[in-house]
């Protein structure tokens, strides 16, 4: 055999292969159990030739090691090439996988959580109430006498003849006095329901918060400092509150609470129509009535409530001249906010 030939010729074919497949074929031809150089060093006979044949061994095993790890290298470079991501891609190209615009929450939701956290300062437990109501909890316990203009079908909408969608929040006062004691503090936001036509500012749902505080010596007092630092904490440390004396079937005395107009900082504009103040709502002293028809003694207890609309304080805070935009999912109106 011609050793050196051989190994000439190995060396040229691990030249040649372009592919770690090809160089492990050429591997079992020079190197494998079966190749011409294993089975002459098998027959070997004499130290010299058996030199020559390790030598030659030597050699094409350097050539086949160093070949592999060069072929290894490229095919790895190869994979990482094809496989790149290429991360300055413009977003737009990505189609589906584009990134989705952060939305915001919806004005009124903005509203709620900062009622909510404004009472939850105040020690105030905030509590569910039922947008489905009967004529009892919605009506009669709140004292509106049976031809009360509201409980007609023209002004609220029934389901049943004695169940209807709550044209306000004020009954869960009722539910909250029948399942607990005072003291009582408790919040209740939710939708109310009332069959208006729609007009700039009137929409058949809107939201209410309303407060019901009852424990043993509250006073006007009480009410006119909740809610002087409910409104501060509102629309700023300026403003100032005032009562105007109202009627609502279930307080006694009935304020409507004023703020001081957050636009003009009450010297006059057209938001408050020149007068300085703006309506927040209604409120008043537990009327006595109320115990009683929960079973208590109206004489152990005082308390005042309040109900106020969350669409008229988003429109305050930010000058929103309607409430129809808050209904109408119209994203060029929420993404402001
Ligand atoms: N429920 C009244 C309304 O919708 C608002 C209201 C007035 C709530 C007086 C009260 C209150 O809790 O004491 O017009």
């Amino acid at each position: 055999m011609d050793t050196e030939a051989l190994q000439r010729k190995a060396l040229d074919d691990v030249a040649a292969a372009a592919t770690v497949a090809a160089l492990d074929e050429a591997r079992v031809t020079y190197l494998g159990r079966k190749s011409e150089l294993k089975l002459a060093l098998r027959d070997v006979r004499d130290r010299e030739s058996g030199m020559a044949l390790n030598a030659a061994r030597e050699a094409i095993e350097h050539a086949f090691e160093a070949k592999q790890g060069e072929l290894e290298r490229a095919e790895l470079d190869a994979k990482l090439t094809s496989e790149e991501v290429d991360v300055t891609l413009p977003a737009e190209l990505l189609g589906p996988l584009r990134p989705r615009r952060r939305g915001t929450l919806h004005p009124s939701t903005q509203v709620r959580r900062d009622v909510e956290d404004i009472f939850l300062g105040l020690g105030y437990e905030i509590v569910d109430g039922r947008e489905v109501e009967t004529t009892r909890y919605n009506f009669d316990a709140l004292g509106f006498p049976d031809w009360h203009p509201t409980r007609s079908p023209r002004d609220s909408l029934y389901l049943t003849e004695d169940t209807l969608l709550r044209t306000e929040t004020s009954p869960a006062q009722i539910h909250k006095m029948e399942s607990t004691r005072p003291p009582i503090y408790m919040l209740s936001i939710g939708r109310v329901y009332r069959r208006d036509t729609i007009d700039a500012t009137h929409f058949p749902i809107f939201h209410q918060f309303e407060g019901l505080a009852i424990d043993k010596g509250i006073t006007m007092a009480d009410l006119k400092g909740t809610l002087l630092y409910v409104m501060r904490q509102l629309y700023g440390p300026e403003r100032e509150v005032r009562f105007r004396t109202h009627y609502f079937p279930f307080t006694e005395p009935s304020m409507e609470p004023d703020v001081s107009c957050p636009i003009c900082g009450g010297t006059g504009c057209a938001t408050c129509k020149h007068s300085g103040w703006l309506e927040m709502g209604g409120s008043g002293m537990v009327d006595p009535y109320l115990y009683e028809f929960v079973g208590w003694d109206p004489d152990e207890y005082t308390g005042f409530a309040f109900g106020m609309g969350i669409e008229r304080t988003a429109q305050l805070r930010h000058g929103i001249p309607g409430i129809r935009p808050f209904w109408e999912n119209d994203l060029r109106f929420l993404r402001q906010f």
